[in-house]
């Protein structure tokens, strides 16, 4: 199940908030008002679902839903962060389980629980969002338990009759609550940080589909377990959960590995380029906002920074003296350094993931009219990740200190990079990363052509 994780605003220890106050449940503070909205809306949809819950089911098997309460907060304490701003359980798995053994009402009701785990606990969420985290679960339980009901989904034991009827509600519902419960989190996640809708769920859950059908299977056979067996059956799914659970990880994991790789591989750039220090960073930051000015989407962001931070990891194939060579550079050392764009795409060449990243490393010193290198493209036959890197890369060129001149401030580069728009670099490009670095500048014509002669080969090689 999948849970809303990150929060801007922290509680300053846990023990101090351990009273829960009408006001900590119900103030939603610093987001905007559609979120706002959306979190209202949600507890009043959760408690007028519990309500109707108590109303239709008021003899509960107490016992039973205790268990399996239970079981759900020892899931969702185990929950594994997503990439953004989310984190996933196993406890869909439980869930399911009981709208099959229980119905709608029941599992409505149990799914309360997941208000509160030790996960949430640990990360300061604030209370909002956990109560948005619980009343999602409330509402997408309900929902999915009622479709599987109007579908015609048995109730507690199936039996061979049922078959194969049954795996119509029961996909139905399944793909009833993944819907619900990751649509409304993309909502809050998109309206709070002002993201893409569909990109936010793309990057976010797309690759969770198959898996919650996983959890559906294993949920259905949990509750003919529990109707055969009893709860000692439970014990017997707890392996294939803690696989399941693992599979969430292994994904996770992976993409903290190809962080590391990233890194290391920064790391040794700068080893024997001092003047990459801070810039592969930097250059990162820049085309990031400007990317995201651009509204372009999250996979897109993501291979953008990798390329941005291993834009120049070619220098590591270019000799020392030359890159390290304090003035200008003699024609003969200038075209060797021009080998780095190449040298740099067969490097993350051999590396899988970063295979996406390639056409911007190869690219970042094209120029719009086809006078830059490493295949003299111009126009949008230059990728356009490639374009956002130059516009990232020149301005923290230029506003670094080089041994033949100083910095130039902010404003400056800025001005340099408006003057070189249309030849040098994509309009759009500079006007988003202007707009995105929020870079006032004085209303003044520049002199083209003395900035344009500042902007030296050199300081974006
Ligand atoms: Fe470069």
């Amino acid at each position: 199940m999948v849970n809303w994780l990150i929060g801007k605003l922290q509680f300053r220890t846990l023990s101090r908030e351990v009273t829960l106050t009408y006001e900590h449940l119900t103030t939603v503070v610093n987001v905007p008002v559609r979120a706002k909205v959306l979190f209202y809306s949600i507890y009043l949809a959760a408690f007028a679902t519990l309500v109707v819950s108590l109303i239709m089911e008021p003899a509960l098997p107490w016992l039973e839903v205790a268990l399996f309460m239970l079981l759900i907060f020892i899931a969702d304490s185990f929950a594994i962060q997503l990439p953004k701003k989310a984190s996933i359980s196993v406890s869909f798995a439980i869930i399911f389980a009981m709208t099959v053994l229980f119905g709608p009402w029941v599992t409505s009701l149990a799914s309360l629980i997941t208000v509160v785990n030790f996960s949430d606990l640990r990360n300061k969420i604030p209370w909002y969002k956990m109560v948005f985290n619980g009343g999602n679960y409330v509402v997408s339980a309900f929902v999915s338990g009622y479709v599987y009901m109007l579908a015609g989904g048995a109730i507690g034991k199936v039996t061979a009759a049922n078959f194969p009827y049954i795996i119509i509600p029961l996909s139905l519902s399944c793909t009833v609550f993944f819907i619900t419960n990751t649509s409304l989190i993309t909502l809050a996640i998109a309206f709070i940080y002002d993201e893409p809708v569909f990109n936010t769920w793309r990057y976010n859950f797309q690759w969770l589909t198959p898996n919650y059908y996983a959890l559906g299977v294993l949920g259905f056979i949990l509750s003919q377990l529990y109707v055969s067996s009893g709860p000692a059956s439970i014990i017997l799914l707890v392996v294939p959960l803690l696989i399941a659970r693992q599979t969430f990880s292994v994904y996770m994991n992976l993409k903290s590995a190809y962080v590391d790789t990233v890194s290391a591989l920064v790391q040794a750039l700068e080893a024997k380029d001092p003047y990459t220090r801070g810039h592969s960073e930097r250059v990162a930051k820049y085309a990031e906002l400007t990317a995201k000015e651009l509204k372009l989407p999250d996979d897109k962001i993501e291979t953008l920074r990798y390329a941005a931070l291993l834009h120049d990891i070619g220098k590591i194939g270019i000799a020392r003296r030359i890159l390290n060579k304090p003035g200008r550079l003699t024609n003969e050392e200038f075209k060797q350094i021009q080998a780095h764009p190449g040298l740099g795409a067969e490097i993350i060449g051999d590396i899988d993931f970063l295979k996406e990243a390639i056409p911007a490393v190869y690219y970042h010193h094209e120029r719009l009219n086809g006078t830059g290198y490493a295949e003299g493209l111009s126009g949008e036959r230059i990728p356009l990740l490639a374009r956002i890197m130059t516009v990232a890369d020149s301005f923290d060129a230029m506003t670094s200190t080089r041994s033949y001149r100083p910095e130039l401030s902010h404003e400056e580069a800025a001005e340099e990079l408006m003057a070189c728009s249309g030849s040098q670099f994509d309009p759009r490009i500079v006007e988003a990363f202007i707009k995105a670095a929020g870079i006032l500048l004085e209303d003044k014509k520049p002199n083209v052509k003395e900035l344009q002669l500042r902007i030296a080969a050199e300081d974006t090689v």
